[in-house]
C-alpha cells in the first residue's frame, strides 16, 4: 500500500510535471473543478434533508424556487468554472446549446463538457448517482473569442481529461489525462480528495453484465442471441454471467472498471439511437474504460471515433473488459450466433 498521502492537488502538480510545456492553467482548470465536486457531493449528501426543508425554503435567496439536484449541480459547475479564465466555451445535459462564458470574464483554450448529474431518477430512493465530464482543447488554441459550437463537436479520442465523480458509499473521483485511470477517495473530516487506488486496469474479461433487460423485446435479435448466451450454463463454468444493474451509467460501468464485464444501454425499438448522450455521458466514461485497457463500442467500431454532429446526439454503448465488447461486437455482426435449444451446453 502506497504510503503517500497523496491529494488531488498533489496529483495534478505532479501530473504537470510530466508535460513540460505545460503552462499550470490545465492544473487550475482541474482545481477549481474538484471545487464544485466537492460542493456537489455536499448537496447530495444533503438532498433528503433538503427535500425534509423543501417546505420551508420554497424560495432560495435568489427569490428562484428550490430547484432540482442536477440544475443545482450544473449552477455549481457554471458558477465554479465561468471565472478561471481556462475555458472558451461549455456544454451541459442541462442546457440546450453552448454555455458560453460570460463577457467580463477571460476566456482560455480548453474547452468542457458534462453531465452535472447523472442517475438524477435515483435521487429519491438514495441510490448512487454521479457527474460525468470531459475536457478538450479549443481547435484554434490561437482564438481569445467566444468557443463555437465546432470547438464542442470533437471526436472522443481528442479528450485531454476525461472523468466523472460517483456519489455512493463514499464519494470518489476518477479521472485519466492519458497517463491511466486514478481513483481518488473524498475523506469528508479533512476536505481532501486522496488518492486511493492509482493506475486502475480493468479486467480483460468479466462475468457480470449490466443492461436494462426490460427491454429485452424490443432488442435486435442479435442482441437477444448474446444475452441469452451470457445466461446459458457453459462447460467451463464460466456463464452465467450475473447481471447487475443500478440504472445510473456512472455506477454501473464503475462496477465494470473494477469488477470487469460489460455495461450496454443498446439500440431499442424505443430508443433507435440508444439513450445514452455520446458527448458528455458516453465518451467521457468510454475515455476512461479505454485507458484502463478496456474497450468501448456502438456495436461497430470505437467509441471515441465517432465524429459528432450534435451536442445531445445519443448513441447505442457496449463497454468494459475487451473481451467481453469483442465478443458483443462478433454477434451484433452476425460473426457468433446462438440457438439456445441448438447450443445448449451440457453444464
Ligand atoms: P441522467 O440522470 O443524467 O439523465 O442519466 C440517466 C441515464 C444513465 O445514468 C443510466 O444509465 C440510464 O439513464 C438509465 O436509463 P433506464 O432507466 O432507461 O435504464
Ligand atoms: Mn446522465
Ligand atoms: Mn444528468
Amino acid at each position: 500500500m502506497d504510503r503517500r498521502l497523496v491529494t488531488i492537488e498533489r496529483h495534478i502538480a505532479e501530473q504537470q510535471q510530466q508535460f513540460p510545456e505545460a503552462t499550470g492553467e490545465f492544473s487550475r482548470l482541474l482545481r477549481d473543478l474538484t471545487l464544485a465536486l466537492r460542493i456537489i457531493a455536499r448537496d447530495v449528501r444533503r438532498a433528503g434533508l433538503t427535500d425534509l426543508l423543501g417546505s420551508t425554503r420554497v424560495v432560495n435567496i435568489h427569490g428562484e424556487e428550490v430547484r432540482k439536484l442536477d440544475e443545482l449541480a450544473h449552477d455549481v459547475i457554471f458558477r465554479a468554472m465561468d471565472h478561471g479564465g481556462h475555458l472558451c466555451v461549455m456544454a451541459s445535459e442541462e442546457a440546450e446549446g453552448l454555455v458560453h462564458i460570460p463577457a467580463n470574464y477571460r476566456r482560455g483554450k480548453y474547452v468542457m463538457v458534462f453531465d452535472p448529474l447523472d442517475g438524477s431518477s435515483n435521487i429519491d430512493a438514495n441510490i448512487t448517482i454521479g457527474t460525468i465530464f470531459s475536457i478538450y482543447r479549443r481547435l484554434d488554441e490561437s482564438l481569445d473569442t467566444p468557443g463555437t459550437v465546432e470547438d464542442i463537436l470533437q471526436p472522443g479520442y481528442r479528450q485531454v481529461c476525461a472523468g466523472y465523480a460517483v456519489y455512493g458509499s463514499s464519494t470518489q473521483l476518477v479521472y485519466t489525462t492519458g497517463l491511466g485511470v486514478d481513483v481518488f477517495t473524498f475523506d469528508p473530516t479533512i476536505g481532501e480528495f486522496l488518492l486511493s487506488h492509482p493506475k486502475v486496469r480493468i479486467p480483460p474479461r468479466g462475468s457480470i453484465y449490466s443492461v436494462n433487460e426490460g427491454s429485452f423485446a424490443l432488442w435486435d435479435e442479435r442482441l437477444q442471441q448474446y444475452v441469452t448466451y451470457l445466461k446459458t450454463p457453459s462447460p467451463d463454468g464460466r456463464r452465467p454471467y450475473s447481471l447487475r444493474y443500478v440504472g445510473t451509467a456512472v455506477a454501473d460501468v464503475h462496477r465494470t472498471l473494477f469488477y470487469g464485464g460489460i455495461f450496454m444501454y443498446p439500440a431499442s425499438r424505443s430508443a433507435p439511437r440508444g439513450k445514452l448522450r455520446l458527448i458528455y455521458e458516453v465518451n467521457p466514461l468510454a475515455k476512461i474504460i479505454t485507458e484502463a485497457g478496456g474497450r468501448a463500442s456502438d456495436g461497430t467500431g470505437n467509441i471515441l471515433d465517432i465524429t459528432p454532429v450534435d451536442i445531445h446526439q445519443r448513441t447505442p454503448v457496449f463497454m468494459g473488459s475487451a473481451e467481453d465488447v469483442t465478443e458483443v461486437e462478433q454477434f451484433l455482426q452476425g460473426i457468433h450466433s446462438f440457438q439456445q435449444c441448438a447450443d445448449v451446453e451440457s453444464v
